[in-house]
């Protein structure tokens, strides 16, 4: 398998992704273009650093651009005021202009904070992706949202902002671990349970055998998510329609996440996995989806490794009373109302506008008790 180029088109915010093998170098001649002092400041973190800043310096060196890393600690905490003040200062001190690039290179956390820097600062600019976790590559990467958290809930203050490029090789999820690869592959589950049945079939004949490193299932299994995901984002860049069903999963996930607390007891893609898992079970409660393809998901989920049953989720004390305090601060919120997006197949999904919290609530106990 060799890179692959999809285009996210947004008019005059279009962009490349590039994936796969070899799409770094592929994609220098478009970095070049994004760094007009020839100079390319990246935020990465401590952990990526080790691994992978001298594969990026040598690509840079031989286009002729000076290198500029910025590192910072790795981890969920870092999506925070204190740090995006932090990296702005620094940003401000290397006297960073709007017409330069700045690349967040690293997982979602790096993307998504480095994305928001980018957007505020001066009053927005440029912006590069290059992800090195696979739920990055495959989701955070693509489509513009940055945001850091707050208390009351994930991604809460942030901004679209669309990178000009986006870098997905496949040669930086070597040193992933198996944990944060499942994690990611919980994401590309996603995009076949919210609008591909034929792509969920198929990762439940090949999905394994991507995890296990087979390099072209896992190339094709990233191609297919990020053309999901670009389709999407043309359009409806700006969420006000479709684009809410990638948020499949995410809501419970979300809530569950913030009881977790974020520290790595559950993490991300394990808190989407469960939140899919409760999406459809909740939507077989409702009579919208059948028992068989709820079966069907958790199955599949199970197989890979990833989290399902809510009663069996780890990394905390779920409450259905503290995952309904958050879901009723869910950006997808409107006029007061609960916001859901629930399947109704497998490759089907919609918003669900949720009139009867209390009876959502009981749903959650009891899910919490035994699924
Ligand atoms: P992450 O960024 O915390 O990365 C996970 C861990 O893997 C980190 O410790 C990191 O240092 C390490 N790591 C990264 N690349 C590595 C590599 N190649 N080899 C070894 N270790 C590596 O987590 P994530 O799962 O990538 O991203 C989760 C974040 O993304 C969350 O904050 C979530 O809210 C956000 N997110 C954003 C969007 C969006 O549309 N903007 C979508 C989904 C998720
Ligand atoms: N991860 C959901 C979105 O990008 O809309």
């Amino acid at each position: 398998m060799s890179t692959r180029i999809t285009e996210v088109n947004l008019a005059e915010r279009s962009y490349p992704v590039f994936s796969g093998p070899g799409a770094l170098l592929a994609a220098m001649d478009k970095v070049s273009a994004l760094c007009p002092n020839k100079r390319l400041i990246c935020v990465i973190d401590e952990t990526v650093a080790p691994l992978h800043l001298e594969t990026l310096k040598k690509a840079c060196g031989e286009a002729q651009i000076n290198l500029h890393p910025l590192i910072i600690p790795p981890g969920e905490s870092q999506k925070s005021f204190a740090r995006l003040e932090a990296l702005c200062h620094d940003l401000l001190e290397l006297q960073v202009e709007r017409s330069e690039a700045i690349a967040g290179f690293g997982g979602g956390v790096i993307g998504d904070l480095t994305g928001f820097a980018s957007a505020i600062l001066k009053r927005g600019t440029g912006f590069i992706q290059i992800p090195t976790t696979l739920l990055a590559q495959v989701d955070s990467s693509v489509g513009g949202k940055t945001a850091i958290n707050m208390a009351a809930g994930k991604n809460l203050i942030g901004a679209f902002h669309q990178p000009a490029l986006v870098i997905a090789d496949s040669a930086f999820l070597q040193t992933l671990p198996a944990r944060q690869m499942r994690a990611g592959y919980a994401e590309i589950v996603k995009y076949a349970a919210l609008g591909d049945e034929g792509f969920f079939s198929w990762l439940e004949q090949h999905g394994a055998a991507a995890l296990d490193g087979d390099e072209n299932r896992l190339g094709e299994a990233i191609t297919r998510a990020i053309a999901g995901k670009a389709a999407i984002v043309a359009k409806d860049e700006r969420e006000n329609g479709v684009r809410a069903l990638l948020n499949l999963g995410h809501s419970f996930g979300h809530a569950l996440e913030s009881q977790a607390g974020y520290e790595g007891a559950l993490i991300h893609g394990e808190a989407v996995a469960a939140g899919m898992d409760t999406a459809f079970a909740y939507a077989v409660h409702l009579e919208l989806c059948s028992q068989h393809d709820h079966t069907r998901l958790r199955q599949h989920l199970r197989s890979c490794g990833l989290p399902s049953c809510l009663n069996e989720t780890p990394g905390g004390s779920y409450t259905a009373k503290a995952m309904m305090h958050i879901l009723q601060n869910d950006k997808k919120n409107r006029n007061g109302i609960l916001r859901l997006v629930l399947p109704r197949s497998l490759g089907d999904a919609i918003v669900y506008e949720e009139t009867d919290p209390s009876g959502l609530e009981s749903f959650l106990h009891e899910q919490l008790e035994a699924c």
